[in-house]
This record gives structure tokens, C-alpha cells and sequence, in this order.
């Protein structure tokens, strides 16, 4: 017999009951079906529920499994757990810095600015992927001009300038979790590529109401030059 085998619903039920019977709870009525089926039943529930099985609540849990943390000699280490493969985080990880995967700070409140460096890479990166993941909605300018919009009658996608809350820790939460209407786009966005369109979204409302003396200067001469 394997270890799988040991873990089926019957040797799960015995070692409940012996491990009822050793603390006493049985010890109250010690043969639970006998006088009457109703009562026994119930108390039997109350029993396994006292002792902390729940499979007869949750069906689910009557299947054959590893436990965490048990043996499993298939693998070398001897362990059921898997290790995760050397240098990997996953996705969504909670990291020492919780702030870069949900925008919330230890104590839970929504920050309000970007936690990684904003590089002209991580720029870059967040125009590429807002204009696949986003534009088609929100338009190209973020201005909630797209051919979408034109076709949604209900809640159309808004102008991402002039929305109630734009602090960039909100923007990060809408792409991670939805919001609405829309859908979350965590399973297509990295977190690193969700703040790369958080500062690309800053750079588009700033764009918007730039003054003239903001640009480059080299920027300045060419806007100047250009014909009225
Ligand atoms: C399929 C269309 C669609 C796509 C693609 C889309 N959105 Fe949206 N978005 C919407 C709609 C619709 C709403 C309004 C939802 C509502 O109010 O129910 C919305 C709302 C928002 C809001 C406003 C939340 C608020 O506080 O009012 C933000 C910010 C936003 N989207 C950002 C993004 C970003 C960034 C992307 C790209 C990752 C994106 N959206 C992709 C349709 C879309």
C-alpha cells in the first residue's frame, strides 16, 4: 500500500475516531449508533465536528493527497512539498515590500506615489503595453476617445485625466483588480509592467496641460518653429 492509499476516507475516519477516542469524546456514548440511528448521527456530527474533522461537512477533503510538511518518498528530498525552482519569486509574492505587488503599504492603506524607479526603459515599456492593453478602450491619448467607446452604451471606457482618484496607487489597483466594467489585466500584466503603465498614464495627463517652458528646450525650438 502507498502512501497515497493511506490517506484515503477510510483511514482517515479511523484515525479521527481513535484520535477521538483517545481524548474522551466518545467515551460519552461509546457505541454512537446503537440506541437510536437519529442520535447516534447527531452525535456523531457534534463528535467529528468537536474533533475537528471536517470531511463529513466538506466532501472535497475525502480524497487521496498529500498533506503539507508529510513524507513522500517518490521525490529524493523524501518531501511531499515541492521546492520552487532556484531564483524564482512568484508573480504575485508578498514581498518586504508589499507595496510593489498590491499598491498597499504594510498597515494596508493605498500609496499614493511609485515604488520602483521610473526609468526611461520602464517608460518605454509602459507605452508599448498601454497602447495593447489599454488604448483599445481609453484611447491612445488616455483620453477616453477609442472606437470602444463610440460602441459602449452602458459605461463607456472614461477620460483616464479626468477621473475622481488618480494617484498611482488606485491605477495600479483598477489594472490588478478591475473595476466595474472592466476587467483586471494582472494575468496579462507583470506588477513591474502594471507600474510601467501607472507612470505612462502620469506622463499622458501631464502631457495634457503642459506648458510650453516644461519641454526640453530642444523640444521648445521645434514646437516654436513649427507653423501656428
Ligand atoms: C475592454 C475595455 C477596457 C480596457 C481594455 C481597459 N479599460 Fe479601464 N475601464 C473600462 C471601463 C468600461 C471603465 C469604467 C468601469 C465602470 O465604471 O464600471 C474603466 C475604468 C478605468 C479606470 C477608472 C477607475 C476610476 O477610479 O473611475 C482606470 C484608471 C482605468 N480604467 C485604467 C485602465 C488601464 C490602465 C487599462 C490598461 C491596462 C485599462 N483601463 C483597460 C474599460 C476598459
Amino acid at each position: 500500500m502507498n502512501e497515497l492509499q493511506l490517506h484515503t476516507a477510510k483511514a482517515r475516519r479511523r484515525e479521527v475516531f481513535s484520535r477521538c477516542a483517545r481524548s474522551g469524546a466518545l467515551s460519552a456514548n461509546p457505541n454512537p449508533f446503537a440506541p437510536s440511528r437519529l442520535r447516534g448521527g447527531l452525535l456523531l456530527l457534534l463528535f467529528s465536528a468537536a474533533c475537528g474533522d471536517t470531511t463529513l461537512f466538506d466532501p472535497m477533503e475525502r480524497q487521496p493527497k498529500f498533506r503539507a510538511f508529510s513524507a513522500n518518498s517518490l521525490y529524493e528530498d523524501g518531501r511531499a512539498m515541492r521546492q520552487p525552482p532556484a531564483g524564482t519569486v512568484p508573480r504575485e509574492a508578498i514581498t518586504m515590500r508589499p507595496e510593489i505587488t498590491t499598491a498597499a503599504d504594510r498597515k494596508g492603506a493605498v500609496i499614493d506615489t511609485i515604488p520602483i524607479s521610473v526609468t526611461r526603459e520602464l517608460m518605454d515599456a509602459g507605452r508599448t503595453r498601454f497602447e495593447i492593453h489599454c488604448a483599445p478602450c481609453h484611447g491612445l491619448l488616455g483620453d477616453g476617445v477609442s472606437p470602444v467607446a463610440t460602441q459602449m452604451s452602458l459605461r463607456p471606457p472614461p477620460n483616464l485625466h479626468k477621473i475622481r482618484n488618480p494617484s498611482p496607487g488606485h491605477v495600479f489597483q483598477v489594472i490588478s483588480l478591475g473595476f466595474g466594467l472592466m476587467p483586471s489585466y494582472a494575468p496579462q500584466l507583470t506588477a513591474e509592467e502594471r507600474w510601467a503603465i501607472v507612470a505612462y498614464v502620469e506622463a499622458l495627463r501631464r502631457s495634457q496641460s503642459a506648458m510650453l517652458a516644461e519641454a526640453p528646450p530642444d523640444i521648445q525650438k521645434k514646437l516654436r518653429e513649427e507653423p501656428q
